[in-house]
């Protein structure tokens, strides 16, 4: 199995969740569940629920959520292997490690694997398409090469073919190259242009994989006994020694970012991977660096995803500072039509987080408006109370005194009071996530009210859109998909923070069957009817050309009897989930 798995679950068998927990916060009884103020955040309301039975937290003010292990990770600081092995010392439990042995096989196979990829590139015949996306992109082959580039070959089982005999579709599938689904077993990186990510020495430990057109842009290697993608910055093997030597790191989001900048002689820039930076990412790059300016494009930087892990880089001990890129530029565009010294330039000229973050509520408010004052100075109230220093929280008043159009006086008053508890105050403020079918999907199946192999057997996890298709991928495969304690053990920070909002959240199922059903005729049948109607459209064209009415009249039969059954698929839509009250 996955990395330790059978110790993970003696540990988990073991130890109380709820006793290890309150050591670092206070927890009170509310129903099933535990409630307290969350950790992680500035809590005023207790928006922090532990379900000591589920071996689960959720954090619904500011979202953080999973097991004990990433609890203990994240408020100790520390790695999974040491929050295991604190948890297993208490437990009583003797840790069987996975030898060094294995671990070494499955660097060789990632190996193997990366420099058939790379073989693919430089030579096989279907490799064109890549050697010319890549070479339009103003990558050369000294790229491919010193960055090992690769291609992964149209077609489904290609690395299955090469190496399943060899290694067995278990140890490809553990480490995110295959994907199973309804028994077989395929290739994960079908047609891309493969980005190898190598760990801190410089071996390969999974891959990005880019499409030339199709969805998702950019597919990942899930979470794998070798690769953890929140605690792994793209290219830090490249650029640690620049950043040590400069204790400053510049932190873009893509994969050809950070290669654009390498190549144009910016050899201190790593990737987040998206705009989503965790815990662990920023704890990694406080070993390096004392500074992170963030080169984001300019609409990523100011979403909620990017302001949160600005966040935590800040609470890593980092200062942040943010660059202003040019609308519609990421760093790879800029570099190549601007140069170097355009990009040196922004870095330099990057403002202190503090900054960046007073001006970005001018986005989310409407300053014209007496709520959108109220509302800005409701969402800076926490900032300001979490900084420390007297100058630095002078200087935040005035900005926000000036954005407001208050008098200075009044806002720093404003800002030191208590929140405020206006009506529903005393409520978690449950995180705003819509509820379509494919979290009742999940929720249902993560709660224990739907069967997981069922489910899997009549849907594939890459139904699913990316941000939940980690977790459909890790139940599809697990031997027991209602095991939420090893399913929890599989998943990456991100995901495990979905997963423990899907689980505790106050949504109620009354009908769990029915729920079932129409999310599955949502995801399954309804795109296969569509499917059917699109056919049926296609043929009818070309038949009312040739003439022929009675196959025209079998069609508009048919075509009828479809709009039926999707228009009757849709009324079976009654059941939505109720809010139970807090
Ligand atoms: N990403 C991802 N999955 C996606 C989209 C993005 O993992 N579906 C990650 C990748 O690491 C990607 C980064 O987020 O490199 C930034 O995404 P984006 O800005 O969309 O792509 P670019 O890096 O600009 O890629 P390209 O230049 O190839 O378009
Ligand atoms: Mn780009």
């Amino acid at each position: 199995m996955r990395e330790g798995r059978t110790d993970v679950q003696a540990v988990k068998e073991r130890i109380d969740v709820a006793a290890v927990m309150s050591r670092y916060l206070s927890l009170v009884k509310s129903g099933q569940t535990l409630k307290g103020r969350c950790p992680f955040h500035k809590d005023d309301t207790p928006s922090f629920v532990v379900s000591p039975e589920k071996g689960l937290w959720h954090c619904f003010g500011c979202g953080e959520g999973g097991d004990l292990f990433a609890f203990l990770m994240k408020i100790e600081r520390i790695s999974f292997p040491e929050a295991l092995e604190k948890l297993a010392a208490e437990a009583g439990v003797v840790l069987k490690r996975r030898g060094d042995g294995e671990r070494d096989e499955l660097f060789a196979i990632t190996a193997q694997v990366a420099a058939l990829f790379s073989e693919n590139l430089h030579r096989s015949a279907e490799g064109e398409k890549a050697r010319q996306y890549l070479l339009g992109r103003g990558f050369a082959a000294e790229a491919w090469e010193r960055f090992g580039l690769g291609y992964a070959l149209p077609g489904w089982d290609h690395v299955k073919g090469a190496f399943a005999k060899r290694y067995g579709t278990k140890v490809l599938t553990d480490l995110g190259l295959l994907v199973e689904s309804k028994g077989t077993f395929y290739d994960r990186f079908r047609d891309r242009v493969i980005f190898p990510i190598v760990d801190l020495t410089g071996r390969p430990v999974a891959f990005g994989g880019r499409a030339f057109d199709g969805e998702p842009k950019y597919l990942n290697s899930p979470k794998t006994p070798l690769f953890d993608k929140g605690r792994t910055l793209y290219g830090l093997s490249w650029a640690r020694e620049a950043i040590s030597a400069g204790r400053s790191a510049v932190l873009v989001e893509g994969y050809t970012d950070v290669l654009s900048l390498h190549l144009a002689g910016i050899p201190h820039a790593v990737g987040s991977m998206g705009t989503s930076l965790t815990q662990g990412q920023a704890d990694l790059l406080a070993r390096f660096a004392d500074e992170a300016v963030i080169a984001y494009d300019r609409d990523a930087a100011g979403g909620a995803g990017a302001l949160r892990g600005m966040t935590i880089l800040r609470n890593s001990g980092l200062s942040v500072r943010v660059a202003r890129l040019p609308e519609g530029d990421d760093p790879d565009s800029l570099v190549r039509r601007e140069g170097p010294a355009r990009v040196n330039e922004l870095v330099a000229a990057a403002a202190p987080f503090h900054l960046f973050y007073l001006d970005s509520l001018k986005d989310r408010h409407d300053l014209h408006t007496h709520a959108g004052k109220e509302g800005t100075l409701e969402e800076a109230r926490p900032f300001y109370q979490g900084v420390a220093s007297l100058p630095l929280r002078q200087e935040i008043a005035g900005h926000l005194a000036g954005l407001v159009n208050l008098p200075l006086e009044r806002v720093m008053e404003d800002l030191a009071s208590r929140p405020s508890r206006q009506a529903g105050a005393t409520e978690p403020s449950v995180e705003r996530r819509e509820w379509g079918e494919q979290e009742v999907m999940l929720a249902l199946m993560l709660r224990g009210r739907a069967d997981g192999k069922k489910v899997f057997s009549l849907v594939s996890p890459e139904a699913f859109s990316e941000a939940y298709r980690p977790i459909a991928e890790a139940m599809a495969r697990a031997a027991d998909p209602a095991d939420l304690a090893a399913l929890m053990v599989d998943l990456d920070e991100e995901s495990a923070r979905l997963a423990s909002y899907l689980t505790l959240a106050p949504v109620e199922f009354s009908d769990a069957e029915k729920a079932l059903d129409d999310a599955l005729a949502k995801l399954v049948t309804l795109p296969a009817i569509e499917r059917r109607l699109a056919d049926v459209r296609e043929e009818m064209k070309r038949t009312e050309a040739s003439g022929d009415r009675t196959r025209i009249d079998e069609l508009q039969g048919t075509y009828r009897a479809l709009v039926v059954q999707k228009l009757s698929r849709r009324k079976t839509d009654g059941n939505r989930q109720e809010e139970r009250p807090a």
